[in-house]
């Protein structure tokens, strides 16, 4: 076993002894109509943020062919989703933890493989990933741009769904168009959160908000949350060129401020929600049908 599976089943063990039960997890998906909004920053500097504030989160980074996450935190993976999916490795195996202590899953080819499982592969997966709920609190599920099978998976089994868009109208349009296939297309109703990035001022993100939420409200019926933004950061594009999550290098930094903003709302929001299912029921319902 290689140091890094050592230290995580000390992380799992932990875990079962300081709790005794399974506590309860979360499942955040992030997702956007339009692509290059800075979804993968989000999920890695939110993950980072969300540990500041005192939670426990893993991410998975669910973006097939794109991996991002990986370069984000400057940390190759050495297994990937896949190597699970092989049978051969367990999901603590193919976790890769990073010098900020939160760990993440790379879903290489497995991803793609998951939405075409077999009986016995679907069994892992739901197994593997009910697993999780003994070494973190939160899932972080970062995915690829636009509206595929993947995102669909995890958007029905997420607690709640990140929307990110930047105030630009084809990213505001491209966003509105993906709440609505979900609503009148799916028949899916998830939990949104919208979180405006790469605002140029709080007027600015909650104007985009607004117009977002106004049209979703009156023409699908649908309410969308305010998650807060994330600030235009040179900083952060400076931290992105040196492979180092922002939040990890610096706390003070506009956009670190921004997703720490964000992180902290979406606790307060959480307070107020009630586990419906356990993790394995809602991965066997949602993957398994
Ligand atoms: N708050 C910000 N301030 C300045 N630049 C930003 C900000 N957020 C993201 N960017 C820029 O946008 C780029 C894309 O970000 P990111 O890779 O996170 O987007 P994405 O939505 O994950 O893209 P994809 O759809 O391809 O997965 C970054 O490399 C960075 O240059
Ligand atoms: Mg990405």
């Amino acid at each position: 076993m290689n140091d890094q599976a050592v230290h995580l089943r000390a992380m799992v063990e932990n875990r079962q002894n300081i709790t005794g039960s399974i506590r309860p997890f979360k499942i955040i998906t992030v997702t956007s109509g339009k692509g290059g909004v800075g979804k993968s920053n989000f999920t890695a500097n939110l993950s980072l943020a969300l540990k500041n504030n005192g939670k426990a989160p893993i991410i998975l980074d669910a973006d097939f062919g794109l991996a991002n996450i990986d370069l984000i935190f400057g940390q190759r993976p050495v297994y990937t989703l896949a190597h699970m999916l092989d049978g051969k490795m367990g999901i603590k195996d193919v976790l890769t933890q990073t010098q900020y202590g939160v760990p993440f899953i790379s879903g290489g080819s497995g991803i793609k493989e998951m939405i075409f499982l077999q009986e016995f592969q679907l069994d892992m997966i739901v197994h593997g990933l009910s697993q999780l709920a003994f070494i973190g609190d939160t899932l972080l599920v970062d995915t690829g741009a636009g509206i595929t099978d993947t995102v669909i998976k995890f958007s029905e089994m997420a607690d709640e769904v990140c929307l990110v868009i930047t105030p630009e109208p084809s990213s505001i349009t491209d966003a509105y168009a993906l709440v609505k296939t979900f609503i009148k297309e799916l028949n899916l109703r998830p939990n949104f959160l919208v979180v405006v990035n790469r605002a140029d001022s709080r007027e600015e993100a909650e104007s985009a908000y607004r117009k977002i939420a106004a049209a979703s409200k009156s023409f699908l019926g649908k309410e969308l949350h305010y998650g807060g933004y994330i600030p235009f950061d040179n900083l952060l594009v400076r931290a992105i060129k040196e492979q180092k999550p922002i939040v990890g290098v610096n706390e003070n930094a506009p956009s670190s401020i921004g997703y720490t903003n964000v992180a902290r709302k979406m606790l307060n929001l959480g307070q107020h929600h009630v586990q419906r299912e356990n993790l394995k029921d809602r991965l066997k319902r949602v993957f398994k049908k």
